[in-house]
């Protein structure tokens, strides 16, 4: 009752406090923090999801710890059923209330200690029993939307800006059919490249339903609606500013949370795993926190008699489904380094220029999969926020300056107006996305160039309300069928709209007329 009590205190004492915007999670809202149940209280009070829906928040605090993040190499551990782990041992002749033990490997075995993944697994039934595989018929409601018999053969590689309008929901499908791939590189046999989806379901997934992908890992990034998963290590409750990840091979089931339809993006690693960015002179806090990482407690049901379940799997972008007499959440304690996680983009500390100019978007860097293949420093995939933050700086123009990149920049917005470009129908909207590929030039639109390099530079404060974020990559991205017709998104007119109208602002001084170099035409 003392812990409830202090809850509802700390939510009076959040409401009451005019300075913290309530609709929107910013870092501003996690001051005055004594306890873990107050952060989790304000948190809660924050969401603007939670703010509106009769959420239990006891069901919230339990249902995940906090884990740091593995970046720290500690392994943690979490039980259903205090004794499920056994002591000093992994695989005792016995395991204890006659559980067996499983092995869950992220990496090979042989990897060197600082990327070494695996868990140890204490359930009811291994999961090696099930009846064989059989792959789903595109036709079926089961099957992926953008199946791909011949991986590569699917994207078209285009040098063209992309842009894309908010992307549809589709009311009548559960988490599987709603996974539309939209672009990606690379093949899951050769565990090289990735992918990126939308999803956009109405219905939870069927009861006794699990789902895996042998592909790669699966960073989620809700835009709408509450996920509400149920992973082998336990549940996740996963909201919009909230991003979670699966590793590769975890089995699990997506529930709408109060029946609200979902809609976000995903993106798929075929090989490594994210870690957190290294921080250089920035040291050893900023960004995104270890601590601020949280994973499931183990949390399992009883089924294995006269049951049936149907295990689908995601295997080289292929569905295939499988029955079994038992459920796959059977595990009734784990202990390791490989474990699904989220993380509240809200709690990002972000990091910018005190001077003059402003540092290149990797200083927003959430989460990073290097590609040693490529060079050091390079990613096949970085996880970049663009946060509610304040610019100081002088004498600069401040939105991101024009480029072309040899990596290419896949951007979505979570919510709110990104500042460097338009808003409102046409525009760069919520649920909308961009691609800027391989040396594709882009950069501010007309307007906002027209505007910010005229405007006073007092310290503002940008992206308020807002999240964009972006799934940079070393490689270039190729566009499915989905993503350049089928999905009728497309925004013809975004060059034409964006930079074609740029104004020539070139004056060529007077006593310049005669240059040495520089021909007029
Ligand atoms: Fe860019």
């Amino acid at each position: 009752m003392q812990g409830l009590k202090r809850l509802q205190e700390a939510i009076e004492r959040h409401r009451e406090n005019k300075d913290i915007n309530i609709k929107y999670k910013t870092p501003l809202t996690i001051r005055n923090i004594n306890t873990f149940t107050d952060e989790q209280a304000i948190d809660d009070a924050c969401n603007p999801i939670r703010c509106n829906r009769s959420v239990r928040i006891s069901e919230w605090v339990r249902g995940v710890q906090r884990v740091g993040f593995n970046v720290q190499k500690t392994s943690i551990e979490s039980e259903a059923i205090e004794g499920a782990l056994p002591l000093a041992a992994n695989s005792p002749q016995k395991c204890p209330y006659g559980l067996y033990n499983e092995k869950l490997s992220g990496t090979a075995f042989t990897a060197p200690r600082d990327d070494n993944l695996q868990s140890w697994l204490y359930r009811i039934l291994p999961s090696a029993s099930h009846q064989n595989f059989e792959p789903v018929p595109d036709s079926s409601a089961q099957s992926l939307n953008s199946p791909s018999p011949q991986y590569g053969k699917h994207f078209n590689a285009i040098p063209n800006q992309l842009r894309w309008d908010p992307f549809d929901f589709d009311k009548e499908v559960s988490w599987i059919h709603s996974l539309h791939l939209l672009a990606g590189a690379g093949d899951p046999t050769m565990k090289s490249g990735i992918a990126i989806y939308i999803y956009a379901a109405g219905a939870s997934m069927p009861e006794k339903s699990a789902f895996y992908s042998a592909d790669g890992d699966f960073l989620i990034v809700p835009q709408h609606g509450v996920l509400d998963i149920r992973t082998e290590f336990g549940k996740i409750l996963v909201r919009p500013n909230e991003i979670c990840v699966i590793p590769r091979g975890i089995r699990y089931h997506v529930a709408l949370h109060d029946n609200e339809p979902v809609r976000g993006y995903i993106l798929e690693l075929f090989q490594g795993h994210f870690k957190l960015p290294e921080l250089g002179p920035i040291g050893s806090n900023g960004l995104a926190n270890a601590r601020d990482f949280q994973s499931p407690v183990a949390d399992f049901i009883e089924d294995y008699e006269d049951t049936e379940w149907t295990l689908y799997a995601k295997f080289d972008g292929k569905m295939f489904s499988a029955k079994q007499s038992h459920t796959p959440f059977d595990i009734v304690g784990w202990h390791g380094t490989f474990y699904p996680y989220k993380y509240d983009l809200g709690r990002f500390n972000p990091v910018g220029s005190i001077s003059y100019d402003h540092p290149d978007p990797s200083i927003f860097t959430v989460l990073s999969a290097p590609s040693l293949p490529h060079g050091p420093g390079t990613a096949v995939a970085d996880f970049v926020i663009f946060p509610p933050r304040w610019l100081v700086q002088e004498n600069t123009f401040r939105p991101p300056w024009y480029h072309r990149n040899t990596m290419s920049e896949f951007m979505g917005l979570i919510h709110g107006n990104y500042d460097a470009k338009g808003a409102g129908k046409g525009g760069f909207q919520p649920a909308g996305a961009s691609l800027h590929n391989t040396m594709s030039g882009h950069g501010p639109d007309m307007q906002t160039f027209e505007k910010a390099s005229t405007m006073d530079l007092p310290p503002s404060k940008v992206g308020e309300g807002s999240m964009a974020f972006m799934f940079e990559t070393c490689l270039m991205l190729g566009v499915t069928e989905w993503g350049l017709k089928t999905s009728q998104k497309v925004q013809e007119q975004y060059n034409a709209h964006s930079w074609q109208p740029l104004k020539v602002h070139f004056k060529r001084p007077d006593k310049a007329s005669g240059a040495t170099n520089g021909d007029k035409k």
